[in-house]
């Protein structure tokens, strides 16, 4: 009997890549120089004024968790959600390089009041209006949560990951998840399966289980809707080599700078709120012995950056924190 599977025009069109050699680790495709010092840019503005400020094709990884405008925090009100949207998504698709990637956080269920947004509204726009490719809507699954009792519990969120063009960035290796022993030792006897994988771990698919901030949470640094660390962790690993310029335009508790350092990316981060940078200084006090960095609140020459401690040394308004080598 046909396998009703081949007949998804999902698994039938990556199936058409695969044989003409389009789905990659592409990991050979971006110049991955790890920097000894990297760059922190910490900005207090609109996501708009970051984005104008940067060249085409200049980034490699933009994260953007923004407001939905349902009111969670005074940030979160816009009167026409999708013409604000559609302008900084625009920006965003020029920014990109073509190895680039965008994330979009968010979830599905906002839409409950006229002129609110949610990540559906974003989707949709995007579909129609750019040329990104959507290449996973990540779920993100969580144990813990407010309870319901009109409808089922909410217990995920979603994440959309976009590539620039079909040479997108993606190192599945970076983000493995190790089998444990017995199943290692089971799975290199199934003959089905490439021992190499098997020892490299499984893949973590596209629903991932991790726990949100509670409010004890040693990670918090007093922002409302703060991501937790191994979250940007994956996406900043499996998306962006390391050395290569991320961007977040909705920073809010400094969360992409803290894993940008620890990761040894360069980060251009924007929120409009200044209470942003309270927040980052918190997340940087929990920082022990990071890899080198600069911290700088002037764009100066961020994306020229080559990654050396020469060029950290030269950089403009800057505090610099080098760690114990
Ligand atoms: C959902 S929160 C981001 C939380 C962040 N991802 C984290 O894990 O901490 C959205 C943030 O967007 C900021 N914001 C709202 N409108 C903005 C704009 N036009 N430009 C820049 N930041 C904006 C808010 O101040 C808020 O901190």
């Amino acid at each position: 009997m046909a396998n009703r599977a081949h007949r998804n025009p999902g698994h039938r069109s990556m199936h058409v890549l695969r044989k003409r050699g389009k789905t990659h680790r592409s990991t050979d495709r971006v110049p991955t120089a790890p920097s000894e010092v990297t760059r922190q840019v910490a900005l207090v503005c609109d996501c708009l004024s970051l984005l104008r400020a940067l060249p085409d094709k200049s980034v490699q990884l933009v994260l953007c968790d923004p407001p939905y405008n349902i009111n969670v925090a005074d940030w979160d009100t816009y009167s026409d959600y999708v013409s604000w949207a559609s302008i900084w998504l625009r920006e965003v698709e020029r920014v990109l390089a073509d190895t680039g990637n965008l994330v979009l956080f968010g979830g599905l269920q906002y839409q409950n009041e006229a002129g609110s947004g949610d990540l559906l509204t974003l989707l949709h726009h995007l579909r129609q209006h750019s040329a990104l490719r959507l290449v996973n809507l990540i779920v993100w699954n969580y144990p813990n949560g407010v309870s319901a009792q009109r409808f089922f519990a909410n217990r995920h969120e979603e994440i959309a990951w976009f590539g620039k063009t079909s040479m997108y960035y993606f190192d599945l290796d970076s983000v493995r998840e190790p089998y444990d022993a017995n199943r290692r030792a089971l799975y290199l006897k199934d003959k089905r399966l490439r021992p190499d994988s098997v020892i490299k771990g499984r893949n973590p698919t596209n629903v991932w289980q991790l726990p949100r901030l509670s409010g004890h949470s040693k990670e918090r640094v007093g922002h409302p809707t703060q991501k937790p660390a191994a979250l940007i962790r994956r996406l900043l690993r499996a998306l962006s080599p390391p050395g290569s310029h991320i961007v977040d335009l909705f920073a809010g508790s400094g969360i992409t700078t803290r894993v940008a350092i620890e990761e040894r990316r360069h980060s251009l981060c924007c929120d409009r709120d200044p209470m942003w940078k309270t927040y980052l200084s918190r997340q940087l006090a929990q920082l022990t012995a990071p890899p080198p960095y600069v911290l700088s609140d002037a764009l100066g020459d961020a994306l020229t950056v080559s990654g050396t401690a020469e060029a950290a040394r030269t950089a403009g308004r800057r505090r610099t924190r080098t760690t114990s080598q």
